[in-house]
């Protein structure tokens, strides 16, 4: 018999990934670069479907069926051009390697690229939903060509994540590297979900007074709302729980300096190559970059600053109410800003993504799964070109809806002296895109003045510039 797919690098993710693709009928070759781990899998799980267990890249590639579809999970990188380069030349044409880690998507189009010239189909593709969702269904964001597709599609379909009306959460998001493209926008608006509820935790600690137990009940309660979504339910699951050791909250016995791995960063790194500000996603990169400084931060202690004072009860409860608003009309900002994104780099690498479907197949599987989601896939479907998510009626209601609590949230932090800067770089945002007129003009104004970059007017069309150090003068460009 021979393997439907293989899989090689069986570390968490590779190992329920293959795990998911038995379970669900196909027979699967196994291989890893220390055969241990291929032996212990078969051994723990080998009663969850067919596996081809194999010791060698040769081994591994004869035991796979043709088209051969190879899926490698290794560590993003220098990792995965090694394997590339270790079984590309046991392979044949039309054959497939399809790469489910968090690669760069320049990387991908580079190797997609290589490949090509040996008619090898190289499927970088993004894979969501952490350890839980490899197993039993990820959400999948499969780039590279229409043909992979055609033959991969109908088993990546099979192992993914359902939405709540049964749609596999998988799309052939495009050619090349747009499949990674979009599982790094996805991380960047995983970066500002996760940093939009941090600064939610932290106002209704320190505003209103809550305790981690109180603030786990409320964000249930959120729960049930517009907010629902895996990254709430979490996060009620987190501050609820209690360390064994001291008795205390989990959350205050950890140590407040959070990592990252550099998907966020890229994808902020990319849109400020694309010209798109994402100024909540860069501002959820840049306060985790913060707080890992602990020795500026302990340099900075004794600087000036109003202490919190603490709402009372009914107020506290009025504020709570205010902060979803405010968490809420952050997030449509968040998601606005990475679809952007996602529109800037289809146009930039020509992938014609469909936004639509970006929505749709992160509705389940994911990190970012949300009943939200739906929500956006709606806006798109309704109009595929909408120029941004805020143009859409129903989102532009809302978020009007929500303003005038999301000012008042950051008027009581200001005042308070709690850090917000997603909150606050989203409502930048908001009233920049509403301005009528920008200071812009004055930015323009000076680059003339000391550089002479000229200005266009706003009753004339060409270049201009002024004379600042003669007459004052106008001159055309
Ligand atoms: C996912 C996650 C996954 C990973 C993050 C963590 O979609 O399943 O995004 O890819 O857990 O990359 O990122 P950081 O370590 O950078 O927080």
């Amino acid at each position: 018999t021979s393997a439907q797919i293989g899989v090689t690098g069986l570390a968490v993710m590779g190992r329920n990934l293959a795990r998911n693709f038995a379970r669900n009928g196909y027979t699967v070759a196994l291989h890893n670069r220390t055969s241990a781990k291929t032996r212990a899998l078969v051994e723990e799980f080998g009663d969850e479907g067919d596996f081809i267990a194999t010791e060698s890249a040769e081994e591994f590639v004869a035991a796979l069926e043709r088209p051969r579809r190879l899926v490698v999970m290794v560590k993003a990188g220098e990792a995965t051009d090694a394997v590339i380069k270790e079984f590309a030349p046991l392979m044949e044409p039309g054959d497939m390697i399809i790469d489910g880690g968090n690669a760069h998507f320049a990387d991908t189009r580079r190797r997609e690229r290589e490949l090509r010239e040996q008619d090898i189909h190289f499927v970088g593709t993004g894979v969501s939903g952490g350890e839980e969702g490899a197993l039993n269904g990820p959400s999948i964001m499969p780039g590279g060509s229409p043909e992979s597709y055609a033959s991969l599609g109908p088993m990546l379909e099979k192992i993914s994540a359902k939405a709540e009306d049964g749609a596999p959460c998988v799309t052939h998001v495009g050619a090349d590297g747009a499949g990674h493209f979009v599982k790094m926008v996805h991380n960047g608006i995983e970066y500002a979900d996760m940093q939009l509820i941090a600064e939610a935790y932290q106002l209704l600690r320190e505003v209103a007074g809550y305790s981690p137990a109180q603030i786990a009940d409320i964000f249930r309660t959120w729960n049930t709302g517009r907010l629902d979504s895996y990254l709430i339910e979490i996060t009620a699951e987190v501050l609820k729980h209690v360390d064994a050791a001291t008795g205390k909250p989990f959350v205050d016995v950890v140590q407040d300096q959070a990592e990252q791995k550099g998907t966020g960063r890229w994808t902020v790194q990319i849109a400020l190559d694309l010209g798109v500000p994402v100024s909540g996603i860069a501002e959820a990169v840049f306060a985790r970059s913060l707080s890992g400084h602990s020795e500026l931060r302990a340099a900075s202690q004794g600087l000036p600053g109003p202490t919190a004072q603490q709402l009372s009860e009914a107020e506290a409860g009025a504020f709570a109410d205010q902060v979803e608003q405010a968490l809420y009309a952050s997030k449509i900002v968040s998601y606005t800003q990475g679809f952007h994104e996602i529109a800037a780099g289809s146009e930039e690498y020509g992938w014609d993504i469909d936004l639509g479907a970006v929505a749709a197949i992160w509705r389940g599987g994911c990190i970012i799964r949300a009943a939200f989601l739906d929500r956006i896939r709606a806006a798109y479907d309704t109009r595929a070109d909408l120029p941004s998510l805020l143009s859409d009626k129903t989102f532009a209601q809302e978020i009007g809806a929500a303003q005038d609590d999301w000012r008042a949230v950051l008027v009581a932090a200001t005042r308070q002296g709690v850090p917000t800067p997603g909150f606050s770089a989203a409502l930048a945002y908001y009233d920049a895109l509403r301005a009528d007129r920008l200071p812009a003009a004055l930015t323009q104004g000076q680059r003339d003045y000391f550089g002479a970059h000229t200005y266009r007017r706003t009753d004339r069309e060409g270049s201009f510039h002024t004379l600042w150090g003669g007459d004052r003068s106008e001159v055309g460009a």
